[in-house]
């Protein structure tokens, strides 16, 4: 199946509208409420301007209140083309001096200073009213109210209401917008950077992305780590390369000849000669099979996909035992004393097992190969350093030969044998890839070569041995 394709300017949208409509609601409720306050605020001031023009009409006489409302007054007082407005002006004692309607009575008392406005209704109509309390001579006092049906108000309340819902609608529309193609054009500086890179590697494939200010800087950390893999690929690539040349150099030879004797086999007669060709072509073709096995190891050995090998607990003693024994009978044939040199406990490190076997058995395969006349091979460890070494008491390696014999397909000229020069770098790959030193020195005060494998401190002991 297909993967989902996920869009970065969506999910951007997505995430950012979400707290962008809050707010939208948060603001235009905001602005509802203050559009509300004011508009209301102006509504009520009317209202209080209509009850001061009504307690001016009051006039007191000995004491006593009446109003004096003519009949202009009234109609001017009761004038108004959408909302019903209604007045009452009562005495102290509660008496009606002049009104159109019965208002409720105020939640408390009110003076000149401070009106009270309160809700109520009148002929089941909802009304707002104005309390106002007018003083009169000595402690005689008389409540004026109006009061107002509330059209006007609730149509002002709703328009403002719409108007503000309108205004935050078009606004996240906008902003949407806004976003969408803002994000659209910050994209396009990865459009550009994308087409960089492709013509980058159209002139020269798997070389790094260059990293400089035409890049997004949020696309650094990706860009690195595809320049590590592209480093990795070319790396791999270049080792690809180099065996495969090292293939064909080093088989080459052996195949020419391996054709050459199994010509010479087909047109021979005589039947030693023709078992003679034959034996030389088996020969070839172990030979060719060294090669191919030495040149797979190195391969393997030289893989730095990783840098270091996994790192896992190793028993070197328990590799140099079993080597021992899986070549005590090609050391018996070749009459050479082969033994082991350890505390027969296991010395633990981290690394590759089947590398280090590797090691040692190339080690191993040089001590046996090379070594003189009535010789001893030794394979030892050390709990020490800790170290696996290969002793023999053959000629030795010279000092002056000991960094040339670790380069590929070199051997020391004079060489006898079927060596492909590969063994020791093999050890030195593989000693290099544990963070470990070979060490190449004459045995003790004599000849011979003891072939020392030391781990360093990073790689170390392992404690304690694992089940
Ligand atoms: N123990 C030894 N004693 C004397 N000479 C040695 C010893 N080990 C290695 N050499 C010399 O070092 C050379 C390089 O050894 P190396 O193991 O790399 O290659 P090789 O043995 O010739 O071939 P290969 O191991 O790939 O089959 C050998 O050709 C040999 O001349
Ligand atoms: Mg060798």
């Amino acid at each position: 199946m297909a993967p989902v394709s996920h869009s970065i300017r969506r999910a951007l949208l997505a995430r950012l509208m979400g707290p962008l409509v809050l707010i939208m609601i948060v603001g235009g409720a905001c602005a509802y409420g203050l559009a509300q306050y004011f508009s209301q605020a102006v509504l009520d001031q009317w209202l209080y301007d209509s009850a001061i023009s009504l307690a001016n009409r009051v006039k007191w006489e000995k004491g006593r209140a009446s109003v004096d409302l003519p009949e202009g007054a009234r109609e001017i007082l009761e004038w108004d083309v959408v909302d019903r407005i209604f007045y009452e002006v009562l005495s102290e004692r509660g008496e009606r001096l002049i009104g159109n309607a019965a208002l409720p009575p105020p939640p408390a008392r009110p003076n000149t200073d401070t009106p009270v406005y309160y809700q109520g209704r009148v002929n089941d109509a909802l009304v707002r009213i104005l309390a106002v309390g007018v003083q009169g001579p000595g402690s005689s006092s008389v409540l004026v109210k109006v009061a107002e049906t509330r059209l006007k108000r609730n149509a002002l309340a709703s328009q403002v209401l719409w108007i503000s819902v309108a205004l935050s609608v078009m606004l996240a529309g906008v902003s949407a917008a806004v976003i969408w193609y803002g994000i659209g054009s910050g994209m396009a500086s990865m459009g550009k950077a994308v087409r960089d890179v492709r013509s980058v590697h159209a002139a020269a494939p798997l070389s790094p992305i260059p990293i400089n200010d035409s890049l997004p800087r949020e696309m650094f950390p990706l860009v690195q780590e595809i320049n590590d893999l592209i480093e990795n690929l070319s790396a791999a690539h270049r080792l690809n390369q180099r065996f495969v040349a090292d293939a064909a150099h080093q088989l080459r030879t052996p195949l020419a000849s391996l054709r050459v004797q199994l010509e010479l086999a087909l047109r021979e007669h005589d039947a030693v000669r023709h078992q003679t060709a034959i034996n030389d072509a088996v020969h070839a073709l172990t030979r060719m099979g060294h090669t191919l096995h030495q040149l797979l190891t190195l391969a393997k050995a030289d893989r730095n996909d990783s840098g270091f090998v996994p790192q896992a607990p190793v028993d070197i003693d328990l590799i140099a035992r079993e080597e021992v024994e899986r070549r005590i009978d090609d050391a018996l044939a070749a009459g050479v004393d082969l033994g082991y040199a350890g505390a027969g406990e296991p010395v633990w490190i981290r690394g590759q097992a089947e590398l280090l076997r590797e090691a040692v058995s190339n080690l191993l395969d040089n001590a046996l190969r090379y070594g003189a006349a009535g010789r001893h091979v030794t394979v030892g460890v050390s709990a020490e350093s800790p170290e696996i070494y290969v002793e023999d008491n053959g000629p030795g390696i010279p000092e002056s030969e000991r960094e040339k014999v670790r380069e590929r397909f070199y051997r020391i000229p004079g060489t006898v044998g079927d060596g492909c020069g590969l063994g020791l770098s093999i050890v030195e790959e593989i000693v290099r890839r544990h963070a470990a030193s070979l060490v190449l020195e004459h045995r003790g005060a004599g000849t011979g070569l003891r072939a020392r494998f030391i781990f360093g401190a990073g790689v170390g002991k392992v404690e304690p041995a694992p089940a």
